[in-house]
């Protein structure tokens, strides 16, 4: 169903394909030998403009799990980007090379742009303080396995009457983004959104995802005032490579951090998620909390992209 696709941003999948996805990793994760050469002899080429530890990693292990095989960069200083090669050209490369190209870049925009010239399928991890659709499809599995009622079938039973409340800088966090994209398409849930001013969530999310989908949300600098009223809790880094001046990031960098006495006044069945990595967010003593899920959320990310790739390959079954 999803052979030979793009997944540029959130709404690239329908919400019946996501479910697809989703209960496929659930197999993957549950049954240990399934899909286990399905991708035997194919290529996917890695192009990481920018820094990464999971996202790249976890896509190696996805598709190396699967019997496939990587090849790429994890720095834009060992490509030929460095001598004045356009990205045209590098993914035209990459794609007489391989069956599927995974692309981070800090230009908004630049998957996109690679798909327009990749004749396989370009998965974008990253563009800039876009989108970043695969660590959506990991928070959304995460929310599902842990929210959810075991063997359900949809993702909408686990999301219903949710208050998710996603806190930090949410103007270039570009999970955020993705994840309000794809949860604006669920019915009964409802956002918080904690920031300061200087890093609220971008218009064209608030005003031109939420609004116009009828989803309720509210705005407040402030987590504890609305911590107690939090069903997910997504915290987020301040975005430092983003900043244009170091002086902000150090007036903003330590806005929010949630520790062991905010925990104590959250609901007993609140979650806690995070892309990672975490900088001073959240305390270390949170980690032992049962309610901190960041760590398995990390898991589930490779299992959701054993699937996306088995499907984006056409893997017979996927
Ligand atoms: C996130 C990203 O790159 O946007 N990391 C990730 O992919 N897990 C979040 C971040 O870097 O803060």
């Amino acid at each position: 169903m999803l052979a030979g696709r793009h997944l540029i941003e959130p709404g690239d999948f329908s919400v019946d394909e996501m479910d697809e996805l989703f209960l496929l990793a659930e197999r993957i994760e549950t049954e240990e030998a399934y899909l286990r050469d399905a991708c035997r002899g194919r290529l996917l080429a890695t192009l990481f403009f920018e820094p990464s530890t999971r996202t790249r990693l976890s896509f190696e292990a996805a598709m190396m799990r699967l019997g496939g095989s990587c090849l790429g960069f994890a720095e834009p200083g060992s490509s030929s980007a460095v001598k004045g090669e356009s990205l045209a050209d590098t993914i035209r490369m990459a794609a007489s090379y391989a069956d599927a190209i995974v692309m981070r870049n800090p230009k908004e925009g630049a998957a996109l742009l690679a798909s327009r010239y990749s004749g396989v399928p370009v998965i974008n991890a990253g563009d800039g303080g876009h989108h970043h659709p695969t660590q959506t499809l990991t928070d959304l599995l995460t929310i599902k396995r842990l929210r959810g009622r075991p063997g359900a079938k949809a993702l909408s039973g686990a999301v219903e009457g949710l208050t998710v409340g996603c806190c930090g800088d949410l103007k270039f966090g570009r999970t955020v983004h993705s994840l309000t994209k794809a949860l604006s398409r669920y019915p009964g849930l409802r956002f918080i959104f904690i920031s300061p001013p200087e890093l609220r969530a971008p218009d064209y999310i608030t005003q031109g995802v939420l609004a116009r989908a009828g989803v309720e949300y509210r705005e407040t600098g402030s987590l504890e005032e609305v911590l107690g009223e939090i069903d997910v809790l997504y915290m987020t880094r301040v975005q430092r490579e983003r900043f244009f001046n170091e002086e902000d990031y150090i007036r903003l960098k330590d806005s929010y951090i949630l520790d062991g006495e905010k925990m104590s006044r959250a609901k007993r069945d609140m979650i806690v998620l995070h892309p990672l990595p975490r900088v001073n967010e959240i305390a270390v003593e949170v980690d032992d909390d049962g309610r901190a899920a960041y760590f398995r959320q990390a898991k589930y990310g490779m299992y959701v992209r054993m699937a996306l790739l088995a499907s984006i390959l056409g893997v017979p079954g996927c």
